[in-house]
C-alpha cells in the first residue's frame, strides 16, 4: 500500500509573516495526523521561518529548486545541502515552470536528483506534456524522453527517495484539470516506464503525485484513481482551509 502524498508548492508566492500563518494553519488543521503525509514547499527566504513552525510536527518542509553543487562560485543558487542545514526534507526539481521559463534539460535536471539524493533530501520530480504535445498525441512519448532523461542513472535504492510528480502544463494554474482518467493513464505510463528503467519492484512503490488545478472538489475523485498516490498542489496550498480539504481527500 502506497501512503498518499500531499505537498504543497506555494512558488513565488507569500511573504514572511503569511507563510508563517499557511504553515501554523496547516499544522494546527492537521492536528498530528499521519495518516497521510504532508509536505509544504515555500520560497527559499521562508524555509528558516516555516521551517520552526512546523519542527516537530507531522508536516515536512520542501523546496522548491536546488542547484547541482555543494557549495561554489554560483552566484544566487542555492545547494542541496544548504536546503538540509535549514531542515529540508524534499526539494521539488524539473517543475514544468522551470522547464519552460528557466530551459532546464532533462541532463542538468537529473544532475540535481542526483545532487540532492547525495545529501539525503527526498527529490520530487515533476514531468508533463504541454497542451500542444497531448494534442499531437505525444504525451507518452514525452513522458518517456523526461523519465530516460532525469532518471538517468537511477537505481531502485535511490528510487525509494524519489517521487514523481505527474503534472501536465495545460493543467497547471489553468482551472481544468486532468480527467481522473487522464491521469490515471499517465500515472499507470508512468508506473510502467519507471519500472522499466529502475525496476518494476521499485516501482510498485514509488509514490506517484498527480498536479494540475488540484482543487478540494476534485481532490477526492483524483485521488481514488489506483495509480494517483497524491497530490502536488499549487493556488490550492495557498489556503490552508483547501490544503487541508484536499489532504483529507487523501485520507479516503
Ligand atoms: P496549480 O495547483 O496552481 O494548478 O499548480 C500545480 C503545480 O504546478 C504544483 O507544482
Amino acid at each position: 500500500m502506497r501512503k498518499k502524498f500531499i505537498a504543497g508548492n506555494w512558488k513565488m508566492n507569500t511573504r514572511g509573516i503569511d507563510g508563517e500563518l499557511l504553515a501554523a494553519a496547516v499544522v494546527k488543521g492537521l492536528a498530528g495526523d499521519t495518516r497521510v503525509t504532508v509536505a509544504v514547499c515555500p520560497p527559499f527566504p521562508f524555509l528558516p521561518r516555516v521551517a520552526q513552525i512546523v519542527a516537530g510536527t507531522p508536516v515536512a518542509l520542501g523546496a522548491q529548486n536546488c542547484y547541482p553543487k555543494d557549495d561554489g562560485a554560483f552566484t544566487g543558487e542555492v545547494s542541496p545541502a544548504m536546503l538540509v542545514d535549514v531542515g529540508c526534507k524534499y526539494v521539488i526539481v524539473g517543475h514544468s515552470e522551470r522547464r519552460q521559463i528557466f530551459k532546464e534539460s532533462d541532463e542538468y535536471i537529473n544532475a540535481k536528483v542526483h545532487a540532492a539524493l547525495k545529501v539525503g533530501l527526498q527529490v520530487i520530480l515533476c514531468i508533463g506534456e504541454t497542451l500542444d504535445e497531448r494534442k499531437a498525441n505525444k504525451t507518452e512519448a514525452v513522458l518517456d524522453t523526461q523519465l530516460t532523461g532525469s532518471l538517468a542513472k537511477i537505481t531502485a535504492k535511490s528510487l525509494k527517495n524519489m517521487v514523481v510528480a505527474y503534472e501536465p502544463v495545460w493543467a497547471i494554474g489553468t482551472g481544468v484539470n486532468a480527467t481522473p482518467q487522464q491521469a490515471q493513464d499517465a500515472h499507470a505510463f508512468v508506473r510502467n516506464r519507471v519500472g522499466q528503467l529502475c525496476g518494476v519492484a521499485a516501482a510498485q512503490t514509488l509514490v506517484i503525485q498527480y498536479g494540475g488545478s488540484v482543487k478540494p472538489d476534485n481532490a477526492t475523485i483524483l485521488l481514488s484513481q489506483p495509480d494517483v498516490d497524491g497530490a502536488l498542489v499549487g493556488g490550492a496550498a495557498l489556503k490552508a482551509e483547501d490544503f487541508l480539504a484536499i489532504v483529507r481527500a487523501g485520507v479516503g
